[in-house]
Order: structure tokens, then sequence, then C-alpha cells
């Protein structure tokens, strides 16, 4: 399984802790963020993760910023792609169970890194549950 990561400036510390954390688990990850808290522009590094999960060069999606808003934001603007916000574990399985989401946005300024984990173990732990949900997330996609 290959995991994609992009951060912003506000999220360079905790990409850095969650690479070196799915690693040990066996993960492979790649860096699509800044590594440098120097100021940036979110939608730089938003869109070539998109662009890398929906050409299946990565299985799934991991996004930090401040926020973790300005990442949704770029990343649902491509078709494919579902950017799922999550600040705490039960919504991190429910990002996966009721919205397949393929990218996991979690904001880096507003939750401790213990939660990162937890969210993140929740997610990739969860499996998506279809049915009706399946018909709402085949209705999202732009008009
Ligand atoms: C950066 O200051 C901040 O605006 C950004 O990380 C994010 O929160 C935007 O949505």
């Amino acid at each position: 399984m290959k995991i994609g990561i992009c951060n912003d400036h506000a999220g360079v510390d905790y990409k850095f802790r969650l690479m070196e954390y799915l690693s040990g688990k066996g993960y492979e990850t790649v860096n699509f963020g800044t590594d440098t808290t120097e100021s940036m522009d979110y939608p730089d590094v938003a869109h070539p993760l998109a662009e890398a999960v929906e050409a299946g060069r990565v299985d799934l999606g991991i996004a930090f910023c401040g926020t973790g808003n300005g990442m949704a934001m770029s990343l649902n603007k491509h078709r494919n792609i579902r950017a799922g916000l999550a600040w705490n574990e039960e919504i991190g399985k429910l990002v996966k169970q009721h919205n397949n989401a393929n990218v996991l946005v979690m904001p880096a300024r507003f939750i401790p890194f213990g939660e990162v984990i937890r969210i993140t173990d929740a997610w990739l732990g969860s499996a998506f549950e279809g049915g009706r949900h399946q018909r709402r997330i085949d209705k999202i996609p732009c008009r």
C-alpha cells in the first residue's frame, strides 16, 4: 500500500512524524508536501497529490494544512477525489465507512499528534460500507 502525503508550512512536522509512523507499520509513503516552514500555497501541493491518487500512482492520500479546509477544497476539485476532513477518531472511521474518502485531511494546527495517529489508524482500518452510501457518493461529482 502506497500512501501519498502532502502538507503546507503548517503541517511539516506532522507530515514527517506520520511518514515515520506509517513506514514503521509497513506502508510505503510518498512525500508531496513542502519540507520547510516557509509560507507557501497549499494548492501547489494538493493538486499533484490529487493527480497521483487519480492516476493510481499512490493508493491513498493524506493531507495537512492549518485548518484542513484549504487542502480539502483544493483536493475536492478533482472529479475522482473524495477528500474528507477529520479531527477525531470517530470521524476518521466514518469518513471511510460512509464517504469512502480516498484522501484523509487533518487540521495540523488544531489537533495533537496523538489524535493524528488515532484518526489515521481509524481511517486505514475501516472499510467502506457501500449500499446507501454508494448511492450518495455517486451523486457527488460536479454538474
Ligand atoms: C496557512 O496559514 C493556513 O491558511 C493554511 O494552512 C490552511 O489552514 C488553509 O486552509
